[in-house]
C-alpha cells in the first residue's frame, strides 16, 4: 500500500506535517460537510456559518450549534486521531493543522494540534471576549449570556468571512515551510488557506501524501495518493514504519 519511497523517508529524521479534514472524524460519527451525507446538503452555510446569520438570528445559529456540540459530546477518537498521536510521539518534528472544530485530536492525545476554524466546545463573549467551555452552559436559555458582562456568547469556531486565528496560521506556515513530508487526510482540499497548504508544503520541498476515501483536487498534484478510510490507513503506515 505504501511506496518504498514513503517508508524510507520515515527512517530519515524527517519533520511530518499532517493536515486533517472532516474525513478523519468521519469514522467517529461527525458528519462531513461536503458529499452525500455532508451537512451542507441539509443546511445552508451562509444561514448558519457566518456573522451577519448570527446578528440576525442567534436563536437559529445556537440551535445548530448546540445540535453539534452534543453530536461531538457523544462521540469518542477513532483509530485516525489515535494513530496521528502515535505519530507524534514516534517523531520529534511533528506539527499537525486541522481544519476540524471537533477536538477529537486532543482527545486522542495529540499534544497540540493548531486549530485553523477553532473548537466547537469553546464558546466566548461578544462583548468582554470571555471564554466558557460547552460542559459550563445551561441548556436553556438557547443564546447563552456571559456571566461576567451579560453579553451574547458565541461558538468560537470560524465562520465564512473571518479571519483565522492568527497564532495558529503563523504555527501553521512556520511547519509548512519546514516539512519533509505533508500528509492530507480527510478533507475535500476546496476550502481556503487550508486548501493551498499542501501545495505550500510541496513547493518547499515536502514529499505529498493524500489520504482519502475519494480524488479530490488535490490528488492530481501529490506524490502519493492512498484510497480509502483514515481510520484504516493511519495504523497500517504506523506498523509499515515500525516494521522498516
Ligand atoms: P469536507 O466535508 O469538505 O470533506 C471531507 C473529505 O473527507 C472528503 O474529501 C471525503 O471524501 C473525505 N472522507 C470522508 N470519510 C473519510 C474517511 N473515513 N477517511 C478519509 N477520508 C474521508 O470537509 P473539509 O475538507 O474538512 O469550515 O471541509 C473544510 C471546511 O469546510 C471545514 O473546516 C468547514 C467547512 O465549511 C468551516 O466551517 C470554517
Amino acid at each position: 500500500m505504501f511506496s518504498e519511497k514513503l517508508l524510507e523517508k520515515f527512517q530519515e529524521n524527517p519533520v511530518v506535517v499532517v493536515l486533517t479534514g472532516a474525513g478523519i472524524s468521519a469514522e467517529s460519527g461527525v458528519p462531513t460537510f461536503r458529499g452525500e451525507d455532508g451537512l451542507w446538503k441539509k443546511f445552508k452555510p451562509e444561514e448558519l456559518a457566518n456573522f451577519d446569520a448570527f446578528i440576525r438570528n442567534p436563536e437559529i445559529v445556537w440551535e445548530w450549534y448546540r445540535y453539534r456540540q452534543e453530536i461531538v459530546r457523544n462521540i469518542e477518537p477513532n483509530p485516525g486521531h489515535y494513530a496521528l498521536a502515535e505519530l507524534e510521539r514516534m517523531f520529534p518534528d511533528f506539527y499537525l493543522i486541522t481544519q476540524n472544530v471537533d477536538g477529537l485530536h486532543f482527545r486522542a492525545g495529540s499534544q497540540n494540534p493548531i486549530e485553523l476554524h477553532g473548537n466547537i466546545m469553546r464558546n466566548r463573549c461578544l462583548q468582554c471576549n470571555k471564554y466558557f467551555m460547552e460542559v459550563d452552559l445551561q441548556k436553556e436559555p438557547v443564546i447563552p449570556k456571559c456571566t461576567e458582562c451579560g453579553g451574547i456568547l458565541r461558538p468560537d469556531v470560524v465562520w465564512f468571512g473571518e479571519q483565522l486565528p492568527q497564532q495558529a496560521l503563523i504555527n501553521a506556515e512556520k511547519a509548512i515551510n519546514e516539512a519533509n513530508i505533508f500528509f492530507s487526510v480527510g478533507t475535500s482540499a476546496l476550502v481556503q488557506p487550508a486548501a493551498s497548504m499542501p501545495f505550500w508544503a510541496k513547493s518547499s520541498g515536502a514529499y505529498l501524501v493524500e489520504i482519502n476515501i475519494m480524488e479530490t483536487l488535490l490528488t492530481p498534484y501529490v506524490d502519493e495518493y492512498l484510497s480509502g478510510k483514515s481510520g484504516e490507513i493511519l495504523p497500517e503506515l504506523i506498523k509499515q514504519i515500525k516494521k522498516t
